[in-house]
């Protein structure tokens, strides 16, 4: 079988869903989904179509998809932004469906199912059941953008099948290539042939390097079992990082799934960065406040513990420290 269909056919096996666009990046990839949510409202004769975006969300820092975003300081400098995504907080069903009960020209609810950028920030099973059934009774797309969180990152293929919901339309890339560039935006029946020939292309998706590297990954994933890997290790070092920095002033909260967590404090915590590669560890801090560490799926249950060993006593010493 060619290697596109290889990986379409495994990604709609590992999803569920019905229809694959390969593209090169994440924003590529969430670009597709927008285009694919504007055309499905054009063709209900919605001449407006809006999509529902969130507080604190990243899709990335194409022109459309910085202004579904919903950090001001990935805008500035950007404007005018695209029009037509309201905006609402995250895991606030209240919001949601006043939105929904005023606003005729939504076609479709974007969302993360942890939002990685805006700081580590999960959508509960609740809200992605309760947004799943306001799609369904309005004739919404449900997108999902996986391109952090999905890929085995939380301990299952992708994060929004701990709710036991199904996307209409869910942009992969990151982890799909093992480093290769690979998007993918995957889609079920809803949406699948919205897009027709020549409404959307890219010159290099679905090139073989970054198929044989799509199919590679997934092939290795489930032959060396990382989504339980991910799934119990995570758990260790949550639990590690929970039991080391209980009672500690200035920790606010540790949140997250499988091998995507993150340590909000209660000040900016960017220098931190420095200090810990210094210690010989990688991490990131995002939302200025929230320590992230996403270790690769590989990771054991020994150096969960080396980055709690390390990563702590530098949190306790920076919160210890009087804030500048
Ligand atoms: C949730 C999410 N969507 C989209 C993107 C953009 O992906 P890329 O950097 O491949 O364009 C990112 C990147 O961090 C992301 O975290």
């Amino acid at each position: 079988m060619p290697l596109q269909e290889q990986l379409a056919a495994k990604l709609c096996e590992l999803s569920g869903l019905t229809n694959v666009f390969f593209c090169s990046t994440g924003l590529e990839a969430n670009e597709a989904a927008l285009k694919i949510a504007r055309k499905f409202g054009h063709d209900k004769g919605i001449e407006r179509p809006e999509i529902v975006v969130y507080e604190r969300a990243f899709h990335g820092r194409s022109i459309a998809t910085l202004s579904a975003t919903g950090n001001p300081k990935v805008q500035a400098g950007f404007g005018p932004l695209v029009e037509g995504f309201p905006r609402v907080p995250l895991n606030d069903v209240g919001a949601i469906e006043k939105l929904a009960a005023t606003n005729p020209n939504i076609v479709a609810v974007f969302l993360e199912v942890i939002q990685g950028e805006g700081g580590i920030n999960p959508a509960s099973v609740d809200y992605l059941r309760a947004v799943r059934k306001l799609c369904d009774d309005k004739g919404w797309l449900l997108m999902l953008d996986e391109v952090q969180c999905g890929i085995g990152r939380t301990g299952k293929w992708f994060a929004h099948q701990w709710a036991g919901i199904r996307p209409d339309v869910m942009p992969l890339a990151k982890g799909l290539g093992s480093g290769v560039p690979v998007g993918a935006v995957v889609c079920g029946p809803r949406a699948a042939n919205v897009l027709g020939p020549g409404n959307h292309g890219t010159t290099f998706g679905g090139n073989p390097l970054a198929m044989r590297a799509g199919v590679e990954t997934l092939r290795i994933m489930e032959e060396d079992g990382l989504l339980a890997n991910a799934e119990r290790v995570g758990a260790a070092l949550k639990a590690g990082l929970q039991r080391e920095l209980a009672g500690v002033a200035g920790v606010v909260e540790i949140r997250g799934q499988g091998l995507m967590l993150g340590i909000e404090l209660a000040r900016p915590c960017g220098e931190l960065l420095g200090r810990a590669a210094q210690a010989g560890l990688m991490i990131s801090v995002t939302a200025d406040k929230v320590v992230r560490p996403v270790p690769p799926l590989i990771l054991s249950e020994d150096e969960a513990a080396q980055i709690v060993a390390l990563l702590c006593p530098l949190i306790k010493a920076f919160l210890a420290e009087p804030a500048n």
